[in-house]
C-alpha cells in the first residue's frame, strides 16, 4: 500500500548484560571512535540512540534508557530491536542478568551477538563464558551453532572492529528492509521535558523518512516537527529508516516504546491526539467547528 522502494536498512542494536559487565564503556567506546566529533564543540549529547558509521555499514544502538523502550514494545508484542549485543564480562562469566537477557532476546525472537568483554584482564576465561552461555542454548559458530562470539574490550578497544563486523553480518542475515519514501514511522525512545525547548523525544525511525515540518502523532501526542537534531546535538533536516533522532514541537511528551506516525491533516492529527487522552467533549466540538 505504501509506494517506493524496499532498500537495505541498518541494524538497531541494543546492548544488554549483567551490571558492571561493560554494557556503557562498550557503548561509550563505540561512541566516542565513531561518532564524528566536533560537530557540535565537542559535547556530545546524551541521547538514548545514536547511529555509528563503521567501514562495512551503519549501526544503530540503544543505549540504557532504551531499555524502557525496549521492554514497552515487548510487552505490546511489537519489536523495537534488530540484533542484542550480550555483553559477558569474562572475569565472571554469566550471571543472573545475563541470563536474564538471553530469555528478553529469545522471546522477542531477536538474535545475539557475545561480546566477550574484559579480555584485557588477567583472570579472563573467554571459553568459560562460551561453555555457561552454551549449556543456555547459546551455541557458538565454531561448536556447531549460530551464535558468533567475539572477544573485546572495551578498555582497550581490542576487538571492537570485529564486534562490530559479527553485527553487520548478523544484520546481512536478517535482510532488514525498510522504504525511505513512506511517511516517517517508528518508536518513542525517550523523552522529557526541556525547561526552555519543552518537549523533546528521542524517535526512532523504523520505515520512511522524517522530516522537519512532519506533523507527527506519538502515543497521547501531537505536534508539527519544529526542529530535528542527531545524536551530537546538531540540526537535520531529516531522518530515515534506521536513524535516531531527537524532535521538538510535540505537544507533550509521549511514553517510551509509544509508536509514532507521519500524519497529513494536522486537524486530524489533533483530534485522535485528544481521543486518545480521553478528552471526547473537546474532539466533538472541534469536529463541530470544521
Ligand atoms: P551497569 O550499567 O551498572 O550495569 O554497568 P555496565 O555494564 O554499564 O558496566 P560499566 O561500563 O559501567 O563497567 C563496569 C566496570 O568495568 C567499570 O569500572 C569499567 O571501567 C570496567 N570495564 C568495562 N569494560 C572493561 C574492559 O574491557 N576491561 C577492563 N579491564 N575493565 C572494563
Ligand atoms: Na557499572
Ligand atoms: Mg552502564
Amino acid at each position: 500500500e505504501i509506494a517506493g522502494e524496499q532498500v537495505e536498512r541498518a541494524p538497531v542494536v541494543t546492548v544488554m548484560g549483567h551490571v558492571d559487565h561493560g554494557k556503557t564503556s562498550l557503548l561509550d567506546y563505540i561512541r566516542e571512535t565513531r561518532v564524528a566529533a566536533g560537530e557540535s564543540g565537542g559535547i556530545t549529547q546524551h541521547i538514548g540512540a545514536y547511529h555509528v558509521e563503521t567501514g562495512h555499514g551503519m549501526v544503530s544502538f540503544l543505549d540504557t534508557p532504551g531499555h524502557a523502550a525496549f521492554t514497552a514494545m515487548r510487552a505490546r508484542g511489537a519489536q523495537l530491536t534488530d540484533i542484542v549485543i550480550l555483553v559477558v564480562a569474562a572475569d565472571d562469566g554469566v550471571m543472573p542478568q545475563t541470563e536474564e537477557a538471553v530469555n528478553h532476546a529469545k522471546a522477542a525472537g531477536v538474535p545475539l551477538v557475545i561480546a566477550v568483554n574484559k579480555i584485557d584482564k588477567e583472570d579472563a576465561d573467554p571459553e568459560r563464558v562460551k561453555n555457561e552461555l552454551a549449556q543456555r542454548d547459546v551455541l557458538p559458530e565454531e561448536w556447531g551453532g549460530d551464535v558468533q562470539f567475539v572477544n573485546v574490550s572495551a578498555k582497550t578497544g581490542e576487538g571492537i572492529d570485529a564486534l562490530l563486523d559479527a553485527v553487520l553480518l548478523q544484520a546481512e542475515i536478517l535482510e532488514l528492509k525498510a522504504i525511505p519514501e513512506a511517511p516517517g514511522r517508528g518508536v518513542v525512545v525517550e523523552s522529557r521535558l526541556d525547561k526552555g525547548r519543552g518537549p523533546v523525544a528521542t524517535l526512532l525511525v523504523q520505515n520512511g523518512t522524517l522530516r522537519q515540518g512532519d506533523i507527527v502523532l506519538a502515543g497521547l501526542q501531537y505536534g508539527r516537527v519544529r526542529a530535528m537534531l542527531d545524536e551530537n546535538g546538531k540540526p537535520v533536516k531529516e531522518a530515515g529508516p534506521s536513524i535516531p533522532v531527537e524532535i521538538l514541537g510535540l505537544d507533550g511528551t509521549p511514553g517510551a516504546g509509544d509508536e509514532f506516525t507521519v500524519v497529513s491533516n494536522e486537524k486530524k492529527a489533533r483530534e485522535v491526539a485528544l481521543f486518545r487522552q480521553g478528552k471526547y467533549r473537546e474532539v466533538k466540538l472541534q469536529r463541530q467547528q470544521q
